[in-house]
């Protein structure tokens, strides 16, 4: 298809033959599974990604039950010089879970245990292919503690996936990183070996911290097969606000005085612009959050153990950024199911912008306060090209959205099509990446590179940086087996 018109299938890998697949059968046995092209319908999900963007031709779906049938697996490749792609939960947003080409489908999604919870510690060991919500589930039931990462794709998406992709979230202002809190990692090699590094420290300074090298990775170094991961304990009280806002100034000053004035309660900060709200009305039936239209809205949750202060904190919040004009309207959750709905509103957008046909998605961080100017140029540029307009419902752009984690500097840009087109395509890169290198940004401030934008990494990485990441893939993957033709 024409999304891989600039790629080629490397002739060095070899063809899956019937002797093969025989050979994995044998590593993983009776308990695990393997899916084969015999119904082809059953590669479509581990094909296809969740945008329906990008779909590989794979005639295999390897799932092993153990870190040593994955072992074996590997070897095996390596020595028969098989591509393979790492899977976790294909909710990925970069075309980085699925094949190009015929690449293997390694998915870890039978690796499903959770080893151990300190309920002292909240050190959590588990598989790779837990499912992030289950994760977070067992810790609430066994000790009231939290999964230190939490987005809307959690009923899907794996530990291991979140890990491999350093996925950011909605609460990453008030956990941070990924890279902070995991403890500890089990990683199968591109040579079959098995690096056991499921610690259990949070100090640890004994050389090179090799755990961080696969956060982030994209699969393209080292397959995950265990986590073992720091979870705070669980607050007692939440409260979410929605807030109508004038304008994009405005968002960043109520973002200043909510640092200021909710400090150490403050959980998330999260923005939309008034098409986001319009896109996801039109896919949601959920009461609005708000009575009348504004230019912005934005999201504040609080989250602490007295739900007297922080509703407190919370009002005064409030009353104060009215009487100064800072907000123009705004609701406060008073109830779970108030509290939720107020969540999808801004939980749904992904969604609801990809139902109408596809979506191009743009997930970069700027200097904050040019956060919002990258969706106003891009709303200039497809206008100008004939290709959007608020007028004519038959363009082929239905809207292009602003929306993401303000609180940390990191902006999503969504162009919801009625169907992909190199013409779209063309309009948006590399003018998007040019727009954020100029202000010093970044091309991906939580996705990853993944196929998507294979092209586009020397618009925030040096030469020499760039250099270092193919010397450290050389190293681990001289044959090149995992991940092919991903940003590597
Ligand atoms: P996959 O999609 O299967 O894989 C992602 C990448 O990691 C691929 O390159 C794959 O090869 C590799 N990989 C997967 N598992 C392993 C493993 N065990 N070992 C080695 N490599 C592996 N991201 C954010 O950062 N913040 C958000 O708020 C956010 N919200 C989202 C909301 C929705 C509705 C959706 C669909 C996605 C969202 N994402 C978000 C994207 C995010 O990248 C993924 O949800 C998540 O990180 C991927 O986990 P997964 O298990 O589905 O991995
Ligand atoms: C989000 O913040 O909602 C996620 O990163 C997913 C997305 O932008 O599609
Ligand atoms: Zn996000």
């Amino acid at each position: 298809s024409e999304t891989y018109s600039y790629v080629k299938r490397d002739a060095k890998y070899k063809q899956l033959t019937p002797t093969d697949v025989e050979a994995f059968k044998t590593i993983i046995g009776s308990k695990g599974s393997i899916i084969t092209d015999e119904v082809p319908s059953d590669l479509d999900f581990y094909n296809e990604d969740w945008m329906r963007k990008y779909k590989g031709q794979s005639k295999l779906v390897l799932k092993p039950t153990t870190t040593e049938q994955v072992s074996e697996i590997v070897k095996y490749c390596n020595q028969e010089n098989l591509a393979l792609v790492p899977q976790g939960g294909n909710t990925g947003l970069v075309g980085g879970s699925v094949p190009v080409f015929d690449e293997i489908i390694l998915s870890v999604a039978n690796l499903n245990k959770i080893r151990s919870f300190d309920n002292i510690s909240g050190i959590l060991k588990c598989d790779a292919g837990v499912i992030l919500e289950t994760a977070d589930t067992y810790i609430k039931e066994n000790g009231n503690y939290i999964f230190p990462l939490d987005l809307g794709a959690k009923g899907s998406c794996h530990v291991g996936g979140v890990v491999a992709t350093n996925a950011g979230g909605l609460r990453l202002l008030r956990y941070g990183s990924l890279h902070g809190s995991v403890l500890g990692l089990e990683v199968v090699l591109p040579n079959g070996e098995i690096m056991n590094s499921m610690h259990a420290l949070r100090k640890d300074n004994t050389g090179y911290d090799l755990k961080q090298l696969f956060i982030g990775s994209e699969g393209t170094i080292g397959i995950i097969t265990g986590v073992s991961i720091l979870c705070p304990p669980r607050p007692n009280a939440f409260n979410v606000s929605f807030l109508g806002v004038e304008s994009y100034e405005m968002v960043q000053k109520v973002f200043q005085k909510a640092k200021n004035e909710l400090g150490e309660v403050l959980s998330a900060f999260e923005f939309m612009d008034n098409k986001s709200l319009k896109l996801t009305k039109s896919h949601i039936s959920s009461p609005e959050p708000l009575e009348g239209e504004h230019p912005f809205y934005v999201l504040i949750e609080t989250s602490g153990s007295n739900a007297e202060h922080d509703s407190a904190k919370l009002e005064t919040f409030l009353e104060s950024s009215f009487e100064n004009e800072l907000i123009l309207d705004g609701t406060v959750s008073s109830n779970e199911s108030e509290f939720k709905n107020l969540w999808s509103w801004r939980e749904m957008i992904p969604e609801s912008s990809a139902v109408g046909g596809g979506v191009y998605k743009y997930d970069v961080s700027l200097p904050l306060k040019d956060l919002y100017s990258l969706v106003e140029a891009v709303n200039e540029r497809l206008e100008a090209a004939g290709l959007s307009s608020d007028t004519d419902a038959s363009t082929s752009v239905i809207s292009a959205i602003g929306y993401g984690h303000v609180g940390d500097g990191n902006l999503h840009l969504n162009v919801a099509v009625r169907t992909y087109s190199k013409e779209v395509e063309k309009c948006l890169e590399p003018f998007v990446y040019e727009f954020v290198s100029s202000k010093n940004g970044s091309i991906s401030a939580e996705h990853g590179l993944g196929f998507q934008k294979k092209n586009y990494i020397a618009y925030s990485k040096s030469e020499q940086e760039v250099k270092m990441i193919k010397q450290l893939k050389n190293i681990y993957d001289p044959k090149g087996i995992f991940n092919p033709y991903k940003y590597v």
